[in-house]
């Protein structure tokens, strides 16, 4: 099913860009005036965020791992509830803190791919109804335009956020998000070159059963709200999703440098169910991760699907792509797996200029420190760093600037089984 050590040979493009991501609030810790963290305190101790990887402090080891793992970009996320604690009350501190670590990064020659949003806003803005209101969007441009300038000098690209909210639970909250990153972009090419995008989950939406043409037609409704929703919105300035009236958004029409793409898996769409994803097929087990989380089943043909499915004459960054799971040489062919499907989307015609590994290091998985998402490991008592065989696998895979059956094998020796079958 996953038969890695029969892949051929393959590069990517001269320039193709590597590296790793994270968000502020899953690596940072004591992210105290956060309305996560707010929401977090209701929760029994394990599941809360609490110090997380320590990496407030840490960051300037990080950021030398980083360097020394071969990454050439990061894409990280900053915390407003720390830049702007209470409404209109900027903290100096917070706002040097991410310069410098910007300011190291370049030091390092490591690009700074920087989000403004990554989920996480402060408690006031929260109090006031957050993104629910249309209103309170002013309050993130008005974050966007104290800090950005101050960044513009180091950032080499920008994401406005990290993912819309979901139209099929929410879609004029949806509609607030994509009219938030609409206004920041346009702030955002006021003031600086780099390129801006946000970062999209793509997730391919698969029929249960592939004959039921109701499950045909569930998976098309939740393509449209999940994926749909923003493609035709920046092609037309149109914001259209299921089950409530159009709107006209015409800044949104073309405020996309990038498509900045988040690729795990694909969710299959179950007419009988339609609120939630149908559990995946058993006779796929071989395709599972030794882990017991939504997101365990590799399916890398969705990854060119999507790049595909987004293909329009913007380039397309893979913003975040990777898997949780507590035997390491499950990420090692899922790396393998993954790259060979973005590999087959540029041979599609699909312009894909880098890919950033999600994530650099094990780190709070918003309720939850059991997902091992890292190429490092974290010691969540000690917060030590210790990259594991991926690491260096994909360092390989960095130097080369492509997979090869020698790297593979220099770090994989047989194919893992499932101890959950
Ligand atoms: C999010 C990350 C999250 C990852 C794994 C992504 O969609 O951006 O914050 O940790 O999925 O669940």
């Amino acid at each position: 099913m996953y038969d890695v050590f029969s892949l051929n040979d393959f590069q990517f493009p001269e320039g193709f860009l590597w590296g790793s991501a994270t968000a502020g609030h899953q690596i940072e810790g004591n992210n105290i005036h956060s309305s996560h963290y707010h929401t977090e305190t209701t929760w029994p101790e394990s599941a809360r965020s609490g110090r997380a990887c320590n990496g407030y402090e840490l960051w300037r080891q990080d950021v030398d791992m980083l360097a020394e793992l071969g990454h050439q970009a990061y894409r990280f996320s900053l915390e407003w509830a720390r830049i702007e604690p209470e409404e209109g009350v900027w903290n100096q501190d917070a706002i040097d803190h991410y310069r410098d670590e910007m300011i190291r990064l370049k030091e390092k020659g490591v690009k700074v791919y920087l989000t403004l949003l990554h989920f996480t806003t402060p408690f006031w803005f929260e109090e006031k109804g957050g993104f629910s209101k249309e209103e309170n969007i002013r309050y993130f441009e008005r974050f966007a335009e104290k800090v950005a300038p101050l960044y513009a000098p180091y950032a080499d690209a920008w994401f406005v956020m990290n993912e819309w909210f979901s139209a099929l639970q929410d879609a004029h909250r949806a509609f607030h998000h994509i009219r938030a990153h609409a206004r920041v972009y346009h702030f955002l090419k006021s003031i600086s070159k780099a390129p801006v995008s946000s970062a999209h989950m793509a997730l391919e939406m698969y029929p249960n059963r592939y004959f039921d043409e109701f499950d045909q037609l569930t998976a098309a409704m939740k393509n449209w709200a999940v994926n749909s929703v923003i493609r035709h919105a920046v092609r037309t300035g149109e914001l259209i999703a299921p089950g409530i009236d159009a709107e006209d958004c015409p800044e949104i029409r073309g405020a996309m440098d990038f498509w900045a793409l988040n690729l795990y898996t694909r969710e299959l769409a179950d007419a009988r169910h339609p609120q939630i994803p149908a559990p995946r097929f058993p006779h796929k087990k071989l395709r599972m991760i030794d882990m017991d989380f939504y997101l365990e089943e590799m399916y890398p043909e969705g990854t060119t699907a999507m790049i595909e499915y987004f293909k329009d004459d913007r380039p397309v960054l893979i913003s975040e792509n990777g898997c949780s799971c507590d035997d390491d040489r499950f990420r090692i062919i899922y790396i393998t797996l993954y790259l060979s499907a973005v590999h087959d989307a540029i041979l599609r015609g699909c312009d894909v200029r880098g890919y950033l590994y999600w994530s650099l290091m094990d780190n709070f998985e918003w309720n939850s420190f059991l997902p091992r998402f890292g190429l490092v490991s974290v010691d969540f008592k000690t917060f030590e760093r210790t990259p594991k065989p991926s690491a260096y696998f994909f360092r390989d895979i960095i130097r080369n600037n492509g997979f090869s059956q020698s790297i593979l094998r220099k770090y994989l020796k047989e194919l893992p089984t499932l101890s959950k079958v």
